[in-house]
This record gives structure tokens, sequence and C-alpha cells, in this order.
């Protein structure tokens, strides 16, 4: 019995590989061909065979060094990213009207508004992860997927350089090898790109925090929180009461106080209420987390009545709530922070701790940092790709930029780009309706104004509102549309609206119910105590 995924690989792919060819190698070496429908090139790009992956479907393929993708005809859009804006933007992108290519290392979406939700098991991390294929999979028109990274964008010669992130190096010897080889790199040629690589996590050069935290922006960093926190439990467990030792190990830090810190400490927090004191009671109560932010509050981005109400739950629940505190140093079983004091003064304190979380925001990727020096208008950027009123980046007029990796005078949030992504699919798909339009963008020296010219209408944010989850099913919100303002609480009324919210957010109809059984299972049977799962 073939699988979804084969069956849409042996459809679709006839004119690149025998039926025959595929399903003789799948049978003697029961080996999975995936997603191939995505690929689709004047150059003669062929399928392969891989071994079947528990993480979703990916699809690898050869690629020649310089790819030129597609019909000649129309031109290529390659975009940079599997996240927020890359996703969105696939949705919604004409495809009929262009060659589309996507380039990422990860072969799924992620939905990180509950990805503090895993560490602990609230979400189980497949629930919130959504393989590519299964967006580009309903596109007409010809999608291409490169699981490889982008590591140099070259706006001179319109190339963008990838390096396969695959690990498949060799595969069964009578099955069709086409795939880019682990490591091998390619250079695709774009009419159009679109950066939406996302951010990395900063630790602002702060020494120790690489070696010894874990931050939260991916699967594998929930994985190792998990890891690490059960772990610590598991060794202080066999120490004596009153060892040092055993009270460092059940020391849990989180480092900064912005949403990703305060709703990773809150579901921390309610898991050793909720479950872990089921499993190991007679240690719950010696459990401290710790929460350390620089500003005088938390989750600044909130009028000061829920930050208030924030830091209230924080403290009832029982976590260390440590402001106007900053971190300077992380040695392997303590950090060094300072504090500052109502009457001015500064108080250094050396904190142990069993387990780190670091949550002090983003900073650029160096494939960005790279392209700043690469041209002019660019070289004064430092948080992002500086783009024009229509996402355009500044210097260029063939590379446009939305998500955190730009810089449009935004927050970086998911909301931005999913706004920004929508908007940018909108405008391709207008002047792709415009005669002429691509060869005058190429010529343009003006770009903005061709833009203006043509009725293409600035990009306009509109705020919906922020939400956070602070633990014991308690959450602050400020639903909004723009300056209207709908409603604004705290509380465990705020913990549903936030539930409901959340899932209207997600992008498939698979992950939401996925995740809607999540909450039902854990509503009856708690979450688990496993190290790996
Ligand atoms: C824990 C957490 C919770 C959050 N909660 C919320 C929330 O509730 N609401 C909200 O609005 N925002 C939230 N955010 C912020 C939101 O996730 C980001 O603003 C959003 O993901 C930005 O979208 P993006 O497309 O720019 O980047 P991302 O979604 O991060 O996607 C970047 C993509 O680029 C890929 N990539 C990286 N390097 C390369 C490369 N070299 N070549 C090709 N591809 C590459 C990555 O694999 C990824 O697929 C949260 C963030 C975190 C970390
Ligand atoms: N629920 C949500 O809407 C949600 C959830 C997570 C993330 N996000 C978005 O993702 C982006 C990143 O969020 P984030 O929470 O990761 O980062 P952030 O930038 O929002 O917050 C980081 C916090 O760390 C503090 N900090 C920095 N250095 C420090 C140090 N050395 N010691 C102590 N504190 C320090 C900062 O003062 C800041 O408050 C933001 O735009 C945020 O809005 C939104």
């Amino acid at each position: 019995m073939l699988n979804r995924s084969t069956r849409i690989a042996l459809r679709s792919n006839k004119n690149i590989v025998s039926r025959s060819s595929i399903l003789n190698s799948l049978n003697k070496s029961n080996l999975i061909y995936q997603q191939s429908r995505l690929i689709s090139s004047s150059e003669p790009i062929k399928a392969q065979v891989q071994p079947e992956v528990s993480s979703g479907s990916a699809s690898f393929h050869k690629a020649p060094r310089i790819i030129h993708q597609g019909q000649s005809d129309k031109p290529t859009v390659a975009i940079l990213g599997s996240g927020w804006g890359a996703i969105s933007f696939l949705q919604h992108v004409d495809s009929t009207k262009y060659n589309v290519v996507l380039i990422s290392p990860r072969n799924y979406f992620l939905f990180t508004p509950l990805l503090p939700s895993c560490p602990v098991g609230t979400v189980d991390e497949k629930s919130i992860m959504e393989p590519v294929v299964s967006f580009a999979n309903k596109k007409k028109g010809d999608v291409t997927y490169y699981e490889a990274e982008a590591t140099d964008i070259n706006p001179n010669d319109k190339t963008v350089t990838i390096k396969s992130f695959s690990n498949i190096n060799s595969i069964s010897p009578d099955s069709v090898n086409v795939g880019l080889q682990a490591n091998e790199v390619a250079q695709i040629k774009y009419d159009y790109l679109i950066t939406a690589v996302g951010a990395e996590p900063n630790t602002f050069g702060i020494p120790g925090v690489e070696e010894h935290g874990c931050f939260l922006k991916e699967i594998p960093d929930s994985k190792k929180i998990r890891h690490k926190f059960i772990e610590a439990v598991e060794k202080a467990n066999l120490l004596p009461k009153d060892d040092p030792e055993r009270k460092r190990l059940l020391t849990l830090v989180v480092v900064g106080g912005g949403p990703t810190g305060v709703e990773t400490a809150g579901e921390l927090q309610d898991y050793i209420d909720q479950d872990l004191k089921t499993f190991m009671p007679n240690i719950v109560d010696e459990i401290q987390i710790v929460l350390i932010e620089a500003l005088p509050v938390v989750l600044n981005m909130f009028e000061t009545k829920l930050t208030s109400y924030a830091e209230k739950v924080l403290r009832e629940t029982n976590i260390d709530l440590k402001t106007k505190t900053a971190v300077g140093k992380v040695e392997s079983e303590y950090l060094i922070a300072k504090t500052k004091k109502d009457d001015g003064s500064i108080e250094e304190t050396k904190i142990p701790y069993g387990v780190l979380v670091w949550a002090t925001g983003n900073k650029p990727r160096s494939l960005i940092t790279n392209l700043f020096k690469k041209i002019p208008e660019q070289n004064q950027a430092n948080r992002g790709l500086i783009v024009n009123e229509n996402l355009l980046v500044n210097g260029t007029n063939n590379i446009f930029a939305i998500g955190d990796n730009a810089f449009a005078k935004l927050p970086p949030t998911a909301q931005v780009a999913h706004q920004e992504a929508e908007y940018l699919s909108k405008v391709f798909s207008k002047i792709s309706r415009i005669p002429n339009f691509h060869e005058n963008l190429k010529s343009s020296t003006k770009p903005d104004v061709l833009f203006e010219e043509n009725g293409i209408k600035p990009f306009k944010y509109i705020h919906l509102g922020s939400l956070a989850y602070l633990g014991a099913e308690k959450a602050i919100a400020n639903i909004t549309y723009g300056s209207r303002s709908f409603y604004s609480g705290g509380g465990i009324f705020t913990f549903f609206v936030w539930r409901v919210l959340y899932v209207s957010m997600i992008l498939s109809f698979r992950s939401r119910f996925k995740v809607i059984a999540d909450w039902t299972k854990i509503a009856f049977f708690g979450r688990d105590a496993f190290k790996e799962l």
C-alpha cells in the first residue's frame, strides 16, 4: 500500500521517472519517494528515492550548479524560508503566473504561538508542525521546494546560493538518485526574491549563553528544554534534601520577560503544579522558577493595567520574578545578574541554576547581515533589511523582505509577517496583469514611483491585538482593530479567548484538530513526564 505522498509523486512526476522504476525501487528497498509534484524545472530534474522520515514530508532533488527554474515565459519567484512570511506568501500567491521556488532547511511550517506549550507537553510538537508539501500541494501551477539553506544572496547576478540540508547521502543502488547530496552547493536563478528567513536568538554577546542556555525558537529547542528539565529533576531526586546541589538543579531560570519568557515560565509552572506533583510529590515543592527581566515590567507591549495583572499572577503561582535585573554573564552552573535598586544602586547576585532558558529577543541572521554589506542603501541597516512602503528592499528592484528579517518599523511578530505576506502576494498578482511591468521594474531607477503610477498601494499594517498566556489558566489580551480597542482584560475568561483565537490562527485544519485534541487529552489524563518523546 502506498502512502499519500508516494501516490502524489507517482501521479505527477511521470515525465521525469517511470512509474515502474519507482515502484521497483519502492518494492526492493521499501523506500518512500516524496512530493515530487513540487518539482518543475527547465533543467532535467529527476526524482529521488529516500527513506521515510518521521518529521513530515520532504523533497530532495539534485540540482545543477546554476538552476534556471521552470518555464522561461514566467518570472521565477524564489522564497526563502518556510515560516509565517514564506508560507503565508505561498498560500496566497498566484502560482500560475510565476515559477515559485521555496527554499528552506525546515521542511515544515511551525505555528510558533504555541511553541511555549511544547516543552512540557501541553501541546505535542507535531501538532504545530505542518509539512511544506501540504501547502504546496494546494497550489495550481508549478511550485518547487528545495530542502536547503540559503547561504548567500548575490543581488548582482540574481542568484541565491543554497546548500542542501538533506542528510541523505546514499540511497538504494536500484533507485534513481537525483537529490541534492547533503552539503551540495547550487545556485538558484531568480527574477524576484522574497526573503523570509526570520531571525535568530540574540545573546547580546553575553558570555556563556550559547554554551549553557536553551533558546525557544524551534522544535529541537523545545525538546532540549524538556530533556534538561526532567534530567535535572531526576538527578536532584537522588540527592539529600539539604544538599545545595539539589537546590541548584531544581532552580529553573528564564531570562527575558517578553512574551516568550513569560509564556514558557507559565507553562513550566503549570506542569510542576498540575502534573509533576503526581509523579514526584516529594520534590515538587522544592522546584523554583526564576524569571529575570532587565526592564521594570514584564510584557512591556501591554498597557500597565495588564502588565500589573500579569506580574500578580506570576507571583501568585510561585514564580520568583526579578525585574530591573540584567544578566551579564553565564557560567555552567550559575549566572551573574545586576539589579537596579530603588535608591539607584546596583546589586550583583550570583544565581545558581539547573536549567537556563534564554528568551531575550532576536537579531538578524548572517545571510541578511551579509546582504546589508552588498547593497549600499542597506549599509546602515542593523535590525533587518530596510524596505520601502511596498516591502521592496531599498537599493534593489527585485528583492522583497517580509517578517522578522525586514525592518518596516513594526514589531517582529507572526501577525506582521502574515499581513505583509498577504499584501505582497496581492502585489504580485496585480503586477502580473500590468503589461510590461516586469520589464519596466527591471530597468527602473525609481521603483517607488513605478509602483505608485501603477496604482499599487503601500502596505498598511492593521494591529489586531496582543495576547499572552501567563500560566494557571490565565491570560491577558488586548484585542484591537488598528487604533480601535475591542477588549482588554486578563483572567480565566481571557484564557479561553486566547485559546479560541490561537486555534483560529492555525494555518491548517489538521493542526487545529490536533491542538484541540492535545488540550482535551491533557484535561483528562494530564501531561507526561518523559525526557524523550
Ligand atoms: C516561542 C515564540 C512564540 C511566539 N508567539 C507569537 C505570537 O503568539 N504571536 C505573534 O504574532 N508572534 C509570535 N511569535 C513571533 C513569530 O513567531 C515571528 O514573528 C514569526 O515567526 C516571523 O515570521 P518569519 O516568516 O519572519 O520567520 P519564521 O517564522 O521564523 O520563519 C523563518 C523560516 O526561515 C527558515 N530559514 C532560516 N534560515 C534560512 C536560510 N538561511 N535559508 C532558507 N531558509 C531559512 C527557517 O527554517 C524558517 O522556516 C513567537 C515567536 C516565538 C519564538
Ligand atoms: N504571545 C505573543 O504574542 C508572543 C509570544 C512570543 C513572542 N512574541 C513576539 O516575538 C518577538 C520576540 O519575543 P521575545 O519574548 O522572544 O523577545 P522580546 O524582545 O519581546 O523580549 C525580550 C525581553 O528580554 C529582556 N532582556 C534582554 N536582555 C536581557 C538580559 N541580559 N537580562 C534580562 N533581561 C533581558 C528585554 O528587556 C525584553 O523585555 C516579539 O516581537 C514578541 O512580541 C509574541
